[in-house]
């Protein structure tokens, strides 16, 4: 009789990574990568004491009550709203994320985005490609000036450090921050950053850049008001969450010049895109790929099926993120 734990990998993943998991385990895929329905998802889980899920997956408290079997769910992603935490501890099933791997390219593509919303690289680029260039123009496409600038960020964790470093030391930017604790002296020194308050950020900014947890308190924490303090050549890009930002709000403001452009890896309710974002220009669009090289994806990967195996073979995680259910 086969002893192995069966597990359940929610999407597509490296086949080095299914190959690693089924040293382990039993392990079910999903071939077409379709992401499951809920009902879909329940019914995988039926047996299975682990899973590997990215966003898609939402693990929710009736989800848990319908899995009894699910011991650890890993998700390939550092944020983990897609997790009822409490439930899960509750239920006693550990959750883990992958922190750290993914800093340092997550925070190469803000800086990307930031750029490319500033200097206007694909409205420019869209201009071009339908073939209505005929004669360069001074101030053709003129954007916002990146290096010198003030570059605010809200959310200063480990990828808000590592894009206010990229600000700092390599475009000469003056940094501001504003998260929910101050950092430490010895941390702000590294990337040259001042605290200031929510309303500060979003006035002195000539770029602002979202990078912090989505939670409860953070829907919609970018609202009318917040846009409304920035200055009309500033820019907002978001690589944290969509629904960190009213987006009818941004909308407006794009439309009406109020502030010069946006940039946005993420959306409320995505892959679904609000409809009136697609209809302004001065807005680039890109589709949640911030940690997306092949490097980091399979180092997300990897860290997620070692948090797997870790927990089901030996009872332990490398990142867990409801640590008391290890203990219990
Ligand atoms: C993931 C992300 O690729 O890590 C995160 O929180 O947003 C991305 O890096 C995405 O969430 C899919 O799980």
């Amino acid at each position: 009789m086969n002893q192995r734990p069966a597990i359940l990998i929610a999407r597509a993943v490296f086949p080095e990574v299914v190959e690693r998991l089924r040293e382990h385990f039993e392990v079910e895929t999903n071939p077409t990568d379709e992401p499951f329905s809920p009902a879909q998802l329940v019914e995988r889980l039926q047996g299975k004491a682990g899973a590997l899920t990215t966003g898609s997956e939402r693990i929710s408290a009736e989800l848990l009550a319908a899995c009894p079997q699910l011991k650890v769910v890993c998700n390939i992603a550092v944020g983990y709203n897609n997790f009822d935490v409490a439930a899960l501890t509750a239920a006693r099933v550990l959750a883990t994320n992958t922190p750290d791997v993914l800093t340092e390219t997550t925070a190469d593509f803000g800086f990307a985005l930031l750029m490319a919303t500033a200097r206007r690289v694909t409205e420019s680029e869209h201009f071009l490609r339908a073939g209505q260039w005929n004669r360069w123009a001074l101030d053709m496409f003129a954007g916002a000036e990146v290096h010198g600038s003030t570059l605010g960020i809200l959310g200063m964790g480990r990828i808000g450090q590592a894009i206010a470093r990229r600000g700092a030391h390599g475009f000469g930017m003056k940094v501001i921050y504003h998260n929910r604790s101050r950092l430490d002296a010895d941390k702000e020194a590294a990337c040259k950053a001042s605290y200031v308050s929510k309303e500060e950020l979003f006035a002195q900014a000539d770029h602002v850049v979202l990078v912090l947890p989505y939670t409860p308190e953070a829907h919609h924490t970018v609202a009318a008001a917040d846009i409304a303090r920035m200055k009309p050549t500033a820019t907002l890009v978001n690589i944290a969450r969509g629904g960190i930002v009213d987006e009818n709000a941004l909308v407006a403001a794009l439309r009406e010049k109020r502030i010069a452009a946006a940039g946005l890896d993420v959306f409320e309710g995505e892959p679904a895109v609000n409809p009136a974002l697609l209809t302004v220009p001065n807005v680039v669009l890109t589709p949640h790929i911030a940690s997306a090289t092949i490097p980091t994806r399979m180092a997300m990967a990897m860290l997620a099926a070692d948090n797997l195996i870790g927990f089901l073979t030996q009872g332990r995680a490398l990142t867990p993120l409801n640590p008391e259910v290890l203990t219990a």
